[in-house]
């Protein structure tokens, strides 16, 4: 069963933006790349780091402790096998960006 919340509107996270999400206990990253939202724990599965701030490239964002790099679609680390953050669904309503946080989502 989906639990879908608010995280922001549209315009608060433009083509190249980031978002942190605080919300019912959990920490919840955003970005807006290449057109695409995604949604992804802001806590590296390495050793916690925020990813919020890690660097973007190509579908992928870096965490900033130590350099491991996570694909933003599927939260797998690069190269397929290893650490994998937690990802979830996105949609927009009406001009609000939402997020899945269902169990499992
Ligand atoms: S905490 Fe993210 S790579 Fe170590």
């Amino acid at each position: 069963m989906s639990e879908w919340i608010d995280a922001a509107a549209v315009e608060q996270l433009p083509e190249g933006g980031r978002w942190l999400l605080r919300r019912a206990g959990r920490e919840i990253a955003l970005f807006h790349v290449q057109g695409e939202l995604y949604a992804i724990d802001d806590s590296c599965p390495h050793a916690g780091a925020s990813l919020a701030t890690g660097a973007i490239d190509g579908g992928f964002v870096t965490c900033r402790a130590h350099g491991l790099r996570f694909e933003l679609a599927s939260g797998c680390m690069r190269g397929g096998a290893g650490l994998q953050v937690r990802t979830y669904p996105v949609r927009v309503r009406q001009g609000r960006i939402e997020i899945d946080i269902a169990p499992g989502g």
